[in-house]
C-alpha cells in the first residue's frame, strides 16, 4: 500500500470519496451519535479501499444499502485509530455504511449541564482538526481529500444544531420528541473542517452575512464583542481577493472548548474567554477570518506541512490588524508572538525537530507537538518574504498562490516551486530552505520595533530594580502592552513586587484572559501563594489549552504548590476536554520523570 500521508490509512490510488451524505442521531442519553454514512466515490472501484476509523462501532457496509460488502476493522494504533478496510465489489461508486461512536471519540466533547452557561440542558460539540473526524464517521481523513455533504441531525426537541455548512431546513423527526436540523456543504472541504454543535444554542444577526450563536446567556454579550467583525470581511477581500464561503457566522463555545477558535468553515468557534468586554480579543476572529483563505482554501497536504496553514494565517491575521487598527498595533502582537515562539523553542530545545517548519511526523501524535513554532516561525518567514519582495508584489503573489491553489492541499515543497517560479530567486535570498529545513530561527528573522514597545520594555527591565510604573503611564496602556510588559518581567519576581503589582493594578481581576494567565503564572512562579484561589478558578472554568498548559506547568515548577495542581486536576480532568486533558498529564508526567 502506499500511504500519502503519515496520519491516515487512506490510500488515494484505491479511489476518493466525492461526497458524504451524513444522517446523525444524537443520543444525549448515552452519549453516543447513531449514524448513516453514505460515501460517494470519484469513480466506481473494486477491492480493497481503506477508511480511517477511530472508537467507533461498525453495524454494516452495504452497497446503497443493498449488496453487503465484507468489511475488517484492522488492529487499534494510538494515533491511527483503527483501519476499516471494505472489500468493494466491482463497479462500486456508492457506500452505505451504519456505525456509532462510542466514550472513545476524541472528537467529541459531552458537556452535562452544570458546564453550560445555562446550565439547563447539556451540549455536545466537536473538534475535528487535525486527526479526530475519524471518530465520529469513517472517513478519508487526510485534507487530501475534499468532499462535499449533506448532513441531517436528529435532536431533541428543545436543542439546536448546528454545523459548519450551510442550513437548509428544520423538520420533525423521524421519532416524537425529535427535530431534524438539514445542511449542506456545498464547497469541497477536508475532513478536519467538518464541525457541528448541539445544545441550548440562540442566534443573532450582526449584518447580512455574518450571525453569532451562543447560548442565550452570553449572546448578547458576544453580539457587542464581534459587532465589527462585518467590516473585518472587508478588510480581508481587499487584501486576499473575494470571500467565498457566502456566510461568516460564529459560535461562542461553553468554557470547555480547548482553543481560541477554530475556522469550521462558515460557522468559526470561538471560545468564551473571548468575551473581555472591550473588543480587545477580537485578533482571534481575524485569524480564524483570515483561514478563510490561507487554511481553508489553500490547505496543507499533511501535518508535516501544518505550517503553511498557520504561519500564512498569522501573517494574513496581523495583515488585517494592521489595517484597521495600525501598523503600531501590529507590532505589538507581532513582538508578542515572538516571546511565546522563543519559549516554544526553548521548551523544545534547539535541536529539536519541531523547531523546523517542515516536521517529520511519522509515528508522531500531531497534537503532542502542537506549538507556536507553525505559527510564529511561519509568520516571520512569510513576512520576511514580504520585506524582501516588498508588499505590492507579495500580496499580488499571495493573490495569485490564493487563485492557483484554491480548493486544493498543497505541500512546502509546491510552495517552493510556485514562489521561484513567481519570484525568481526569492528563496536564496531569504535562506527560505534554512528557515524550513532546520531548527531555530535564522539571523535574519524580521524584528518588531516601536516607541510603545521600547517603552514598555525598558519599565520591564526596570522593575528589577524597584521602579513600578506609575498608574500615569500604566493606567493607559493597551491589553497587548500589559502582555508585554508582564513576559518583560522575566520568569519571576519577588514576593513583595508581586503584591505591589496585584494592589496597584489589579491584576488578578482582569477580564481579559491573556493578561490575566500570564499575570497569573508569572505570579505561581514567583511562588506568590495569595494568587491560588484566583488560579483554581481559572482552572475549574477554562478548559483552552493555551491557559490551562502555562498555569499548570507553573504550579508544577514549584514544589510547594504539586499537591494544588495534582488536586485540581484530579477534580477537573474528566470534564476537560481529552486534549486539554492529555496536554496536562503530559506536564505531570515530566515533572514526575524528572
Ligand atoms: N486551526 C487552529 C486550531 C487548531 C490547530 C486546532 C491544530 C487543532 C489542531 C486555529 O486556527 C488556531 O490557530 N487557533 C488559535 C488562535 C490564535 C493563533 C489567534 C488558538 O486556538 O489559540
Ligand atoms: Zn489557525
Amino acid at each position: 500500500m502506499s500511504r500519502q500521508d503519515p496520519h491516515s490509512y487512506a490510500d488515494l490510488e484505491q479511489g476518493i470519496i466525492e461526497s458524504i451524505g451524513l444522517k446523525f442521531d444524537i443520543d444525549f442519553e448515552n452519549r453516543k451519535i447513531l449514524s448513516v454514512v453514505k460515501l460517494h466515490l470519484k469513480e466506481a472501484g473494486e477491492g480493497a479501499f481503506d477508511l480511517d476509523t477511530r472508537a467507533l462501532k461498525i453495524h454494516s457496509c452495504t452497497t446503497g444499502g443493498e449488496e453487503n460488502i465484507p468489511w475488517e476493522l484492522g488492529e487499534e494504533d494510538a494515533i491511527f485509530g483503527r483501519r476499516l478496510r471494505l472489500e468493494l465489489p466491482a463497479g462500486t461508486q456508492d457506500l452505505e455504511i451504519i456505525c456509532e461512536t462510542t466514550d472513545g471519540s476524541t472528537a467529541l466533547d459531552w458537556l452535562e449541564p452544570a458546564q453550560t452557561a445555562g446550565g439547563r440542558l447539556p451540549y455536545l460539540y466537536s473538534q475535528c482538526q487535525p486527526h479526530h473526524a475519524r471518530s465520529i464517521f469513517p472517513c478519508q481523513d487526510s485534507p487530501r481529500v475534499r468532499f462535499g455533504y449533506t448532513a441531517e441531525l436528529i435532536v431533541p426537541e428543545g436543542f439546536t444544531a448546528v454545523m459548519a455548512a450551510a442550513p437548509t431546513g428544520v423538520k420533525d423527526g423521524p421519532r416524537p420528541g425529535t427535530r431534524s436540523f438539514l445542511f449542506e456543504m456545498p464547497q469541497p472541504i477536508p475532513s478536519y473542517l467538518t464541525a457541528l454543535a448541539v445544545g441550548d444554542i440562540d442566534s443573532r444577526d450582526l449584518s447580512d452575512r455574518v450571525r453569532i450563536w451562543a447560548e442565550p446567556e452570553v449572546l448578547e454579550q458576544a453580539a457587542w464583542e464581534f459587532a465589527e467583525v462585518d467590516s473585518m470581511i472587508g478588510v480581508a477581500e481587499g487584501i486576499f481577493g473575494p470571500y467565498v464561503w457566502d456566510r461568516y457566522d460564529m459560535l461562542v463555545m461553553p468554557f470547555s472548548f480547548p482553543y481560541g477558535g477554530m475556522e469550521n468553515p462558515r460557522l468559526t468557534f470561538l471560545t468564551p474567554t473571548l468575551l473581555a468586554g472591550d473588543r480587545s480579543l477580537v485578533n482571534v476572529v481575524a485569524h480564524e477570518l483570515a483561514h478563510s483563505w490561507t487554511g481553508n482554501l489553500v490547505t496543507n497536504a499533511t501535518m508535516e506541512d501544518f505550517w503553511i496553514n498557520e504561519g500564512f494565517t498569522v501573517w494574513a491575521e496581523r495583515r488585517i490588524l494592521e489595517a484597521l487598527e495600525g501598523p503600531e498595533y501590529a507590532a505589538l502582537h507581532a513582538a508578542i508572538g515572538r516571546n511565546s515562539l522563543n519559549e516554544a523553542l526553548e521548551r523544545f530545545g534547539k535541536d529539536s525537530p519541531y523547531t523546523r517548519l517542515k516536521t517529520p511526523m511519522e509515528g508522531v501524535d500531531p497534537d503532542e507537538v502542537y506549538s507556536e513554532v507553525p505559527y510564529e516561525k511561519g509568520f516571520l518567514l512569510v513576512r520576511l518574504l514580504e520585506e524582501t519582495v516588498g508588499r505590492e508584489v507579495w500580496d499580488q503573489v499571495v493573490a495569485r498562490y490564493i487563485e492557483r491553489f484554491r480548493f486544493q492541499s498543497i505541500t512546502t515543497e509546491e510552495l517552493l516551486v510556485f514562489l521561484d517560479e513567481q519570484i525568481p530567486g526569492i528563496l536564496r535570498r531569504t535562506a527560505a530552505h534554512r528557515w524550513i529545513y532546520e531548527e531555530g530561527v535564522p539571523e535574519n528573522a524580521p524584528e518588531f520595533t516601536s516607541p510603545r514597545l521600547e517603552r514598555v520594555r525598558e519599565l520591564g527591565a526596570a522593575f528589577a530594580s524597584g521602579r513600578m510604573p506609575d498608574q500615569a503611564t500604566a493606567g493607559g496602556w493597551s491589553p497587548e502592552e500589559w502582555q508585554l510588559y508582564l513576559q518583560a518581567l522575566g520568569q519571576s519576581i519577588s514576593l513583595e513586587g508581586c503584591r505591589r503589582l496585584d494592589e496597584e493594578f489589579r491584576l488578578s481581576e482582569s477580564g481579559n484572559y491573556e493578561i490575566l494567565v500570564t499575570w497569573l503564572a508569572l505570579a505561581v512562579r514567583s511562588g506568590f501563594e495569595e494568587v491560588l484561589p484566583r488560579v483554581r478558578q481559572v482552572l475549574t472554568k477554562v478548559g483552552r489549552g493555551k491557559f490551562l498548559r502555562p498555569l499548570y506547568q507553573a504550579l508544577l515548577g514549584r514544589e510547594e504548590f504539586r499537591p494544588f495542581a495534582a488536586e485540581v486536576f484530579e477534580e477537573m480532568k474528566e470534564r476537560y476536554h481529552t486534549l486539554a486533558r492529555v496536554a496536562v498529564e503530559g506536564l505531570f508526567r515530566s515533572v514526575k520523570s524528572e
